[in-house]
């Protein structure tokens, strides 16, 4: 197979921007230049000869010798505006910006068809694991029934730390920014919001079914507190911040994003650090079992290359099950086993949006109540947010 010689514009010189330029001057298999480097910052010290960067995109965008763009800013309005722009000039374009691809995810695909031009992302989704071209080839069937796990590194570096070395939250936390696993808002990390954008890249490749980020729950790691840790600590259990998506019988998907207990004989048990892992259920198969680094430079640019690498054989998503799936299921048919902690003048108030309730605590306080409640009742609590209040999934039921 002929494949074709790549020159990259490359948008962004961070932490994955140095992984890459790295990566591939350790891989000369692949033929792949960087030709020009655009960045924001004037007068900054970096690694590498002045004469490779610019700071004004059109001298990549209008550059008939760059037929590759790659996308590693921070900024996910600019980047979209970038990538756009890429894509209407017909140039490939690599992207790991999860915000902006979950955001704009059905104008990037209009684009795409329209220039009939690749724009390919697998480093946006559990970094160093080949979970999209594997949906995208591998399940291009629709057995897939479920997929689900730990797609943010820094939340389950944070975990990890908080968990069994007892360091602070704060302190973890610090140690994933230098590590350069974190956002450069951390809170899209802790909050959830990172995991949500995955989710719904997930949800599309899975099922084929393209929402908007914010019609899928998230809960974010940023709210536990002693209580739910001791209680993990008592039962011998792990907490793992996790993204779900799965198909029901009637066809419809759900999908969210919780903190999640996680018992020592679940696969996601063993996953600590910065790994991430997805485990998925197909009707043949039963469950497959994914796992690598999650976050930083090295694992994120070694995705980065390999669609550099597709590129030169002109591969591109063809988004085979679009539209199989109409909906995601209404918040009230999905109900989630899980621990509710509240303020003790909340109580009854958070009782009476839980369908059952199997044992309950209480000090001065704050106290739990474990049982069942429906997502549409979990949406309305943290929108009204009374009090103490924060929820750890159990199971799924
Ligand atoms: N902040 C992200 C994470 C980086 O921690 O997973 C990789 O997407």
């Amino acid at each position: 197979m002929s494949r074709k010689k790549i020159n990259i514009g490359l948008f962004g010189f961070g932490c994955v921007g140095q992984g890459l330029y790295d990566v591939l001057s350790k891989t000369p298999g692949l033929k792949a230049n960087i030709q020009r480097i655009c960045v924001k910052t004037k007068g900054k010290t970096r690694s590498i000869a002045e004469h490779h960067f610019t700071f004004d995109a059109q001298d990549i965008l209008n550059d008939p010798a760059i037929n590759v763009v790659v996308e590693l800013i921070d900024d996910a309005d600019a980047a979209f505006q970038l990538v756009s722009e890429a894509l209407r000039k017909r140039k490939a374009v690599v992207s790991a910006n999860k915000k902006m691809i979950a955001e704009h995810f059905q104008e990037l695909l209009t684009l795409q068809e329209t220039y009939q031009t690749p724009f390919l992302y697998e480093a946006a989704v559990c970094a160093s694991i080949p979970i999209i071209r594997n949906l995208e080839e591998y399940y291009d069937n629709d057995l897939l029934e479920s997929i689900s796990g730990i797609v943010n590194g820094s939340t389950n570096y944070i975990l990890t730390k908080t968990g069994s070395e007892e360091i602070s939250y704060q302190d973890a936390l610090k140690e994933a920014q230098a590590k350069g696993y974190a956002e450069s808002n951390p809170e899209l990390d802790t909050g959830g919001y990172d995991a949500k954008y995955k989710l719904q890249i997930l949800v599309a490749h899975a099922f084929g079914l393209i929402v908007k980020p914010e019609a899928l729950y998230h809960h974010g790691i940023n709210e536990l507190g002693p209580l739910e840790l001791n209680y993990a600590k008592e039962k011998k259990l792990k907490v793992k911040l996790t993204a779900n998506a799965f198909r029901n019988q009637s066809g419809k998907i759900s999908a969210f994003v919780v903190p999640q207990f996680i018992r020592p004989e679940e696969k996601l048990y063993q996953v600590d650090d910065v790994y991430n892992a997805v485990v998925t259920k197909t009707a043949f198969a039963d469950t497959q079992f994914f796992s690598g680094k999650g976050a930083g430079a090295h694992p994120t640019a070694s995705a980065v290359l390999s669609d550099l690498s597709a590129i030169t054989y002109d591969y591109r998503y063809e988004y085979k099950k679009r539209g199989s799936n109409d909906s995601l299921e209404q918040d009230q048919a999905i109900k989630l086993r899980g621990l509710l902690r509240f303020s003790v003048q909340d109580a009854s108030y958070y009782a009476r949006h839980l369908n059952t309730i199997e044992e309950s605590y209480a000090n001065q306080e704050e106290g739990y109540f474990t049982g069942e409640i429906g997502l549409n009742n979990l949406r309305k609590l943290q929108q009204e947010r009374k009090g103490n209040f924060n929820f750890i999934l159990l199971s799924k039921n």
